[in-house]
């Protein structure tokens, strides 16, 4: 499937979506609810067994996504801002919660991510922290924008992943 070219149109997530889907251990789609694809642009049979990574913009740095899969690896849950790229080349802002859902004999059942819409406060403050991020990735390498992130983790005092799920839903109140 050809990726399509950013363009500078925002899609709307309303306070009653909750956008929903499920992939494998390698981060393989194997759902997707109805809003999921209204919102994304893809039909759901472009979407399964494709990488989540289908929707990645351009504008997220990878230390976020480096984060998130190092986390939900440890089998602990993730709640992060994620800019993502429609089908149509428009982008949608929301606040993921990712986690490991395990069978009833503790085995690795699938990964899960619901996302929310978030507040034009929250998305002026991430978009900020993102594109200094970004710039760094691309202007020094992934190095610096890890140090300028785990600069950030530090000086907001975020030790466990429960904190800092804690600090990015506190900023979307
Ligand atoms: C359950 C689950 C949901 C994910 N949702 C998204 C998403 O909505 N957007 C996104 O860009 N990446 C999402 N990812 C992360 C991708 O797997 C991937 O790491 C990311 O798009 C960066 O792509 P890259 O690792 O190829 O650089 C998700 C991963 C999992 C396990």
């Amino acid at each position: 499937m050809q990726r399509p070219e950013p363009i500078d149109v925002e899609h709307e997530v309303k306070s009653v979506d909750l956008i929903v889907s499920k992939s494998n251990a390698e981060g393989n789609i194997t759902y997707t609810n109805p809003i999921f694809m209204k919102i994304s642009g893809y039909s759901q049979a472009s979407l399964l067994e494709k990488p989540h990574a289908i929707l990645r913009h351009p504008d997220m740095p990878k230390v976020i996504f480096r984060y998130l899969w190092k986390t939900i690896k440890e089998g602990k849950d993730v709640v992060a801002y994620v800019k993502n790229l429609c089908a149509d080349g428009g982008y949608y802002w929301v606040l993921a919660t990712v986690k490991m859902a395990k069978n009833p004999d503790g085995s690795f059942r699938n990964y899960m991510s619901t996302r929310k819409c978030i507040t034009n406060e929250a998305k002026k403050t991430i978009a900020v922290l993102y594109g200094q991020l970004l710039e760094l990735e691309k202007n020094e390498g992934e190095a610096s924008s890890q140090k300028a992130f785990d600069e950030f983790l530090k000086d907001n005092n975020i030790e466990q992943s429960s904190a800092f799920n804690e600090y990015m839903k506190n900023l979307n109140k």
